[in-house]
């Protein structure tokens, strides 16, 4: 009973040392103030070293240097571990124009070499001069 109660215990604390972050970052992961960051969803390895900078100064900040000052190592894997887990929220932000088809297609059109005479066609050379062509015809006579 004790020992299958020991991993909800600590997941549990977690969850509630990361409603203390909810305030500012989000209870569904949205900010209420624009420019405060996401963190659902980022990495953890990169939540993780945020936090580990505001603790030690490397990243200064007057609002997240006393929030992280608290933190032990253990929890700032953890906090950074289950804030990764989320998904990244719905910022309700516009979407970003679709790029434009006609330069697209443009682009992806086959190359028909089996049209461009031999002497384009790389690897390859014209095997006599062209005969037919009226300025050829000109010189020669
Ligand atoms: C009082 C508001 C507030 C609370 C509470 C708060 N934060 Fe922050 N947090 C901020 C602000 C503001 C920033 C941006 C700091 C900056 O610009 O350097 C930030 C930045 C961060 C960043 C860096 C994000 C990035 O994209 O670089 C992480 C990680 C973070 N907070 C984690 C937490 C965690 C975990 C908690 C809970 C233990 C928490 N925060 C609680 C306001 C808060």
């Amino acid at each position: 009973m004790l020992l299958a109660a020991a991993p909800l215990a600590t997941a549990q604390s977690i969850e509630d040392k990361a409603q203390a972050c909810a305030a500012c970052h989000g209870e569904g992961g949205v900010p209420p103030d624009k420019s405060w960051p996401v963190i659902w969803g980022q990495h953890q390895g990169y939540l993780y070293l945020q936090l580990r900078d505001f603790k030690s100064g490397a990243r200064k900040n007057d609002v997240m240097g006393p929030i992280a000052q608290p933190l032990e190592r253990d929890d700032m894997l953890a906090l950074a571990l289950y804030f990764s887990r989320k998904a990244w929220p719905n910022l309700r932000q516009p979407r970003a124009p679709a790029p434009r088809t006609r330069s697209r297609r443009r682009l992806r059109a086959p190359i028909d070499r089996s049209a461009a005479p031999d002497a384009i066609r790389p690897g390859t050379r014209a095997k006599e001069p062209n005969r037919a062509s009226p300025d050829r015809t000109r010189i020669t006579s």
